[in-house]
């Protein structure tokens, strides 16, 4: 780091007085002239800790990522969701300011230090909901958030402009997580959890300043550590598993597509169906976190684009939540099941998986019953926020398709194969209507007519007998509308 001058030096003065042409300010507003002279890195020094926050947000997106399909508490998925994607996207911007540092090999696959690793082996392991969180949001976000703060103070903003320009913008980012994670820690965490893991969190914080600290800016301590829950190696889980307000979760009793694109039904009706699939995509990033969980040796940009979607699909998840609510409407009282994200997590591979994804996804752009017809719907309606959720769902369901032809065609050979492929992949996943009712999982109670009473209530319309009665399940018909073949 850049020494101090001698305060008594003639030059110290100028320094402190030199002002740009009219007073405007020197260096474009990044430093003072006082401070562009006593302030930076080195690039090696820069180079280094831009290594271990790589290190550190590809470790963490990570966490965040295998932890969405097991979790139960909704929100929380929801939230490593968008934290996943935060994480991911900055990974990549660091990774491209190292490539400009001069200094190849570049070292961006390599753990800049054991401890490190074992800290986020550690969080990754934590053995309840509380234990992750206390890890995630009081351990390794504040320190990301520690050693950005350092860096944008400690490099010269004039030299190292591109590093300072990520940092800030990564901070705001991870600013908000870290205020999240507060916020979740408060509401979820007691203190008889903390008192019970506390000497679990004292070896993290222990395997922090054993690194030196997150960035390596302290002297390291050296101590090395017996791993604690990573002692068995973390194994992903891939049963989703939901909150008490998911009830009923084998249940298939109502066909939201069959009414959705029944043309001879009235739109608005069709508002509770484009609510019930837009919460019901909670089994998306339930099932795409397995796909990332199981897919080894991709270019960052795969887990850029597919973590992007993985949240996109988050976002679907709560713009259903924000309908009905909106309605005055209970959600927890409709059955939305995880046979789909089930099915696919434990019977197929990572690849029939995003095969499967794929070919929805291209059945999604058909004009008749796709995306542009839900948005139709919404238009008529005629209530503005389900049409802006179509809108948006729709937006971000051509840049899922996209997604699909960039990574998943080039990988089976063409368009038509991944479609054949995805098909036969999920004709695998039996839905197993009867047996499941057998079996005694579910009745398939049809949860319909209520929430229809409720909707009807609400929007101030007589309800309709004929409709009212609606009764298809999905006994004999795919989500596609293709035929169940036993
Ligand atoms: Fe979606
Ligand atoms: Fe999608």
């Amino acid at each position: 780091m850049l020494q101090t001058e001698n305060p008594q030096h003639p030059a110290h003065t100028a320094v402190d007085s030199y002002s740009g042409y009219c007073g405007l300010p020197p260096l474009v507003g990044l430093h003072s002239m006082r401070e562009a002279t006593k302030t930076g890195l080195t690039v090696a020094e820069s180079l280094a800790r831009l290594k271990r926050l790589h290190w550190s947000l590809r470790r963490l997106h990570r966490v965040f990522v295998l932890r969405i399909t097991s979790m139960p508490i909704y929100e929380l998925k929801m939230a490593f969701s968008l934290h996943a994607h935060y994480c991911i996207e900055h990974v990549g911007e660091i990774a491209a300011r190292v490539r400009e540092m001069r200094q190849p090999p570049y070292g961006l696959e390599v753990s800049p230090h054991a401890s490190l690793d074992l800290f986020f082996d550690e969080i990754l392991a934590a053995p309840s909901a509380e234990a992750l969180l206390l890890g995630l949001y009081e351990y390794a976000v504040p320190a990301i958030v520690r050693a950005l703060e350092h860096l944008i103070a400690d490099t010269n903003r004039l030299f190292d402009h591109p590093t300072y320009r990520v940092c800030r913008l990564t901070l705001v980012e991870m600013q908000d997580v870290q205020q999240y994670g507060v916020e979740a820690v408060r509401c979820l965490v007691a203190e008889k959890n903390r008192a019970e893991l506390k000497e679990w969190l004292t070896l993290l914080e222990g395997m922090l300043a054993s690194a030196g600290d997150l960035d390596g800016t302290e002297k390291p301590a050296g101590e090395t550590f017996a791993r604690y829950y990573s002692k068995q190696p973390y194994k992903y889980d891939p049963v989703p598993r939901r909150d008490a307000r998911f009830q009923d979760p084998y249940n298939m009793g109502v066909n939201a597509e069959a009414m959705l694109f029944n043309p001879d039904i009235q739109p608005l009706p069709k508002t509770i169906m484009l609510y019930f699939k837009r919460l019901r995509e909670i089994d998306v990033p339930e099932m795409i976190a397995s796909i990332l969980a199981e897919t080894d040796q991709k270019p960052w940009r795969y887990y850029r684009d597919m973590t992007r979607q993985l949240w996109d699909e988050a976002r679907h998840a709560m713009m259903g939540e924000i309908g009905f609510v909106s309605m005055g409407i209970d959600w927890s009282s409709i059955p939305f099941n995880f046979t789909w994200s089930l099915g696919l997590n434990t019977i197929l591979t990572a690849k029939e998986r995003h095969a499967v994804l794929y070919l929805i996804e291209q059945g999604l752009m058909a004009k008749k019953a796709g995306k542009e017809y839900e948005w139709e719907v919404g238009v008529a309606t005629a209530d503005p926020l389900t049409a802006i959720i179509q809108d948006y769902d729709w937006a971000d369901e051509v840049l899922h398709a996209k997604i699909g032809r960039d990574w998943l065609v080039p990988e089976i050979g063409s368009q038509s194969e991944a479609m054949a492929f995805g098909d036969e992949a999920w004709s695998k996943v039996l839905v197993d209507w009867k047996k499941w009712k057998e079996d005694g999982l579910t009745e398939h109670r049809s949860w319909w007519p209520d929430i229809y009473l409720a909707a009807c209530r609400h929007w101030g319309v007589e309800p309709d007998p004929q409709l009212l009665a609606y009764d298809t399940t999905y006994e004999n018909m795919r989500a596609d509308l293709k035929e169940v073949a036993f």
